[in-house]
């Protein structure tokens, strides 16, 4: 188990008997690991914050957690530590377009109004998503260059249509790619 001190992010106290690895290594191995693509949304002050990420994982069911990782460099970094809530989007294989569009210059993510609206309570919700996910922001974990969100799940929405029609986006070996079933 680990200690306090690696939870929040800083040097272990421990001696460190363990080589490093390289940033070269590191991706080389992860990005053989094929993973789920989202869209984390949130409304700062009125204006539409979103990018996209694969670090969402599921994390509790009782109670219901889910959690992602946000770059501290990320321009959405600034929103998100004040952010009472988000929605997160787990994208169908049809929504590649607006995977990329979300990890590219922030200015061009929501310019086009049509594609989303926002609920009531100001979250941007990208329309055509299969499934997505209301979550209250329960807890903020420094860790390393990132920050672990852990969201309380509030609300869930899947299209009984869309559910079924889309395959789900994957990103793997640094493209995205479409989940199929191996047996009907
Ligand atoms: C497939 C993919 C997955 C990503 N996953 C994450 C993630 O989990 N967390 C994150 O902070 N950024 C992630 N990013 C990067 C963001 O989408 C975005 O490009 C980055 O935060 C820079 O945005 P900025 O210009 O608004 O700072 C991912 C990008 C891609 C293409």
């Amino acid at each position: 188990m680990s200690n306090s001190m690696e939870m929040s992010g800083e040097p272990s106290a421990r001696p460190d008997r363990f080589q490093n690895v390289s940033a070269v290594e590191y991706r080389a191995a992860l990005r053989r690991h094929p993973a789920g693509v989202t869209i984390v949304t949130l409304n700062s002050r009125g204006r539409p914050v979103g990018f996209t990420a694969t670090s969402f994982a599921s994390l509790s069911l009782d109670p219901p957690l889910v959690s992602f990782n946000i770059t501290c460099t990320s321009s959405s970094i600034g929103a998100l530590e004040v952010a009472e809530s988000v929605v997160i989007h787990l994208l169908g294989a049809h929504q590649s377009p607006l995977a990329q569009r979300f990890s590219r210059s922030a200015d061009e993510r929501f310019a086009d109004e049509s594609l989303w609206s926002p609920l009531d309570t100001g979250e941007p919700v990208l329309h055509g998503t299969p499934t997505w996910i209301h979550g209250r922001v329960h807890q903020l974990i420094p860790a390393g260059d990132s920050v672990l969100v852990i969201c309380r799940v509030v609300r869930v929405h899947w299209d009984e249509d869309g559910a079924g029609l889309h395959a789900p986006l994957l990103y793997h070996k640094g493209g995205y790619a479409a989940a199929m079933p191996l047996h009907e």
